[in-house]
């Protein structure tokens, strides 16, 4: 079975595509002209540090959504691993959640562990989980992911990282103890500038094997496969 391309996740999804479009057009026009380097990571990861709910607060209505082409391969992820926990780190309006939560119910069950630290993104990423019909495989945690996914109920068969840039790293760390092997961990936004995730998953001496995917291009998608 496969629901993505049929009714009401299909609808709901074609629904939060044009939403997003809308209204993170403005952000997107101004991400265009700045240069993604050393420098743009740098001053993301200072003003975190100095106030991380601050910044996402001042996203709190834009989407920063996956792709299209990203989500499928979420979902795929999803049905080759045969998933039945999955987490996400950084839950926003719910896009990608809709791509991973299908998959589970697609393979009879399981629960998606979301995270979103902005309250009113996570209440809508809830309502737009239940317009897809898939609110029971989704428990989605309000505040900082760093306590939030303390924990999450049990073996972990795939992470979602696209959270705070600054964070990726401690996230994996908090979550590793519980990785089953074999899962599969995909960074949204994990450039090569000074970044110590990818330095840390493209180590293999700490259990990952790991390499930039060319889905979604030009986004910075690292997919590792933790092996112990
Ligand atoms: C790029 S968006 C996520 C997009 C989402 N995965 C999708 O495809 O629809 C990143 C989200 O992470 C949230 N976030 C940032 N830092 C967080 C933290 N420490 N804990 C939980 N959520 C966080 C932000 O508020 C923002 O909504």
């Amino acid at each position: 079975m496969e629901t993505l391309s049929t009714g009401r996740v299909a609808d709901t999804l074609a629904r939060l595509f044009a939403e997003a479009e809308l209204a993170d057009r403005p952000l997107m026009e101004r991400f265009a002209e700045v240069e993604i380097d050393d420098a743009f990571f740098a001053q993301q990861i200072a003003l975190e540090q100095n106030d991380l709910r601050g910044v996402y607060h001042g996203y709190a209505e834009n989407f920063l959504n996956v792709a299209p082409e990203y989500g499928r391969f979420l979902y795929q992820c999803a049905r080759a691993g045969r998933a039945t926990r999955i987490v996400e780190f950084g839950t926003s309006m719910g896009v990608s959640a809709i791509y991973l939560a299908a998959a589970l119910r697609d393979m009879g069950g399981g629960q998606l562990v979301g995270s979103e630290i902005e309250p009113a993104k996570a209440e809508r990423a809830r309502a737009n989980l239940a317009s897809a019909g898939l609110a029971e495989f989704v428990d989605i945690r309000v505040g900082d992911a760093r306590e939030t996914l303390l924990d999450v109920g049990g073996p972990i068969d795939m992470v979602l990282l696209d959270g705070a840039f600054s964070l990726y790293l401690p996230i994996l760390k908090l979550l590793e103890p519980h990785l089953t092997s074999g899962a599969v961990i995909l960074a949204e936004n994990a450039f090569d500038h000074g970044n110590d995730y990818l330095d840390y998953v493209r180590d293999p001496t700490h259990g990952y094997l790991s390499q930039p995917i060319p889905v979604s291009e030009g986004r910075g998608n690292e997919y590792s496969v933790f092996v112990r």
